[in-house]
């Protein structure tokens, strides 16, 4: 039996003639804390991209949990249990933590969608569980007591714990994390390091983050994969890929 959890196959994604992901192949293990780094512009996002079906690739393959996933749409994958936060993030600023919380788990409620975007109102019995989830996981993230405020005037490192409560809201079985120590200061960066343990312990993730700050990928990920202009030029555990010589001159040379 295979332990395998999402696997890229030859995966290439073009735009014009610049190829942002190009001949991509690894796998991910269940339970694992992945690493994805590489220069800006390496293609790490876009990578994120084709996995969550916002964009298709030009060629390869993408596998998660034997199914091939790539020519499915967003809301499909989200619902086969792949979730994510974004590098630039994507919160609805006017509404408040919880009601942002509440609004992704809908994906994963009979409800649908629909009532929490456009207010037709679900059955009681289901808001009610809702919200209660909803403040669960907003206390996870250590933002419970701020569950009632817009979301816009959260700093910048609560916001990104927001968006991870978010995606956990969808019950996720493969979190993707892009930069979510971006604008945190280092105290806060241990702490997220930390929190990413303990979620993929609690709920039994699988955990791919992109992340610039070194030691926190070092410390926090089984495997590193490298791109670097779209290519992989290496995927190994911490302590191989930071003394690669070609990873050291293309992307750890310049921290
Ligand atoms: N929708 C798009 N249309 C055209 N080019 C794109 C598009 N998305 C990404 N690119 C290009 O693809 C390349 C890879 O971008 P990507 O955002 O994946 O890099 P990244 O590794 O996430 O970088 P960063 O560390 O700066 O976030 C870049 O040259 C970028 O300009
Ligand atoms: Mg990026």
């Amino acid at each position: 039996m295979s332990d395998i959890i999402l696997e890229s196959q030859s995966l290439t994604r073009r735009f014009g003639g610049l190829v942002a992901v190009n001949n991509v192949s690894f796998s991910v293990s269940k339970n694992e804390i992945f690493g994805l780094i590489g220069p800006n512009g390496a293609g790490k996002t876009t990578l994120f991209n084709l996995i969550t079906g916002l964009i298709a690739p030009s060629e390869g393959k993408l596998i998660y949990q034997g199914t091939v996933i790539s020519q499915k749409k967003t809301h499909e994958i989200a619902s086969l249990g792949i979730a994510r936060t974004f590098q630039n993030i994507r919160l609805f600023g006017e509404l408040s933590a919880l009601e942002n919380v509440i609004i992704a788990r809908h994906l994963h409620t009979k409800s649908g969608i629909f009532t929490g975007v456009f207010g037709i109102p679900p059955a009681p019995k289901e808001e009610l569980q809702s919200k209660q989830k909803a403040l669960e996981l907003l206390e996870l993230v250590g933002l419970h007591e701020r569950a009632y405020e817009s979301a816009k005037n959260f700093a910048y490192g609560d916001q990104r714990r927001l968006e991870i409560a978010r995606a956990l809201a969808l019950e996720p079985e493969v979190l993707l994390l892009d930069e979510p120590a971006a604008g945190m200061n280092p105290s806060e960066k241990q702490q997220l390091s930390n929190f990413i343990k303990q979620i993929r312990d609690t709920f039994n993730l699988t955990v791919i983050l992109i992340e610039h700050h070194v030691p926190l990928v070092m410390g926090l990920c089984s495997r590193i994969a490298v791109l670097n202009f779209g290519q992989l030029i290496a995927l190994d555990k911490p302590n191989i890929v930071r003394n690669n010589p070609a990873v050291i001159e293309a992307y750890l040379g310049n921290e």
